[in-house]
């Protein structure tokens, strides 16, 4: 019996949740950051708002309580917002009996510091033994069985390991050792995703969109391998794999708030609500790094200046479009 502790019950937490524990050799604990939240889903078994019609099976145990979610636990898996990550981990720090690998499903980067969140979790609760899970996969789909593809990267033995266990004939998972990679792909994407949807919203064809996921996979290529990435991991499922789900997904969080923005919606109003769309800091975050080290990246640029400067959606594009010509 392998005991798994997943730590965020937003949809995709409650999804890998709910996929580990199809196996009958997995015992599985969902914690919720939110009693309220805990209650809820452990007496309707669903997470009505985030994953509808998604049977919440009666073997998965719901709490609250840190102490209880991780209690001998063989392993960790955090699903929090990277916003939110270092505060919640200091509620588990002092819970480590032992040095369990934790499996990390966020995707993005911690404005200020430019930590990954593979790098949060090491420090808050002092572990190397950290894997990150990355890929196209939107939480209801996994949740409905559909088929998915993910990469795991961690050091020796710990991807296999993740691999095996959280593999099914439904959820594929590659290994790669490219972990910084997988992890800045993983977050890059969001911000390519956010023009996409800008793109949409300001009623661009297809054109445009080819144009914008090839060259916004150019510049996270750069990005990445400027921090010490191998470029081929983002040619892969966290790169290429997970750019074109959020580019493309009507459901996206990412793209919807690059739509809204395209449509003119006001930004205060486009950024209220539950959900958090990762790209909106990390491009804070990339804009910080891009215009210190002058890694040429003008689309994460473009949608920085929309997002925290102001910048009109339309007068973004334009500047992209006439700005001098590169090879
Ligand atoms: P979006 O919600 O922006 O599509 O991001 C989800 C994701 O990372 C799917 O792999």
């Amino acid at each position: 019996m392998t005991t798994f502790a997943v730590l965020g019950s937003g949809g995709w937490g409650t999804a890998v949740a709910v996929l580990l524990a199809q196996n009958p050799a997995h015992r599985v604990r969902l914690w919720s950051a939110h009693p309220d939240h805990a209650a809820v889903l452990r007496a309707t078994r669903e997470n009505t708002r985030l994953l509808p019609g998604v049977r919440i099976p009666d073997s998965l145990q719901i709490t609250s309580d840190p102490a209880e979610a991780v209690a001998s636990a063989d392993c960790w898996v955090t699903a929090i917002p990277t916003t939110y990550l270092r505060a919640t981990l200091g509620r588990f720090s002092a819970l480590r009996a032992d040095d369990a690998p934790v499996v990390s499903l966020t995707k993005g980067l911690e404005v200020t510091t430019f930590r990954r969140p593979s790098e949060i979790i090491g420090e808050l609760l002092k572990t190397e033994n950290v894997a990150v899970l990355s890929g196209p996969s939107h939480a209801e789909e996994v949740a409905r069985g559909m088929p998915t593809s993910l990469v795991v990267a961690a050091d020796g033995a710990l991807a296999p390991w993740v691999q095996q266990r959280f593999g099914t004939d439904r959820f594929r998972v590659y290994t790669n050792g490219d972990l910084v990679g997988v992890e800045l792909a993983g977050a890059l994407k969001n911000v390519i995703g956010i023009a996409a949807g800008i793109c949409d919203g300001l009623g661009f064809g297809d054109n445009a969109k080819a144009a914008l996921l090839t060259r916004g996979l150019v510049e996270m290529t750069r990005f990445g391998v400027a921090h010490g990435a191998e470029p081929a991991t983002f040619h892969g499922l966290a790169g290429t794999g997970d750019l074109i789900t959020t580019c493309f997904s009507p459901h996206g969080r990412n793209r919807r708030v690059g739509y809204r923005l395209g449509r003119g919606e006001p930004l205060d109003d486009v950024l209220a609500g539950p959900q958090v769309a990762e790209g909106v800091l990390t491009s804070r975050s990339v804009f910080e790094r891009t215009s210190r080290s002058g890694i040429d990246a003008p689309i994460m640029t473009a949608v920085y200046e929309v997002l925290h400067n102001g910048k009109s959606p339309r007068s973004a594009v334009q500047d992209l479009m006439t700005r001098s010509q590169k090879h």
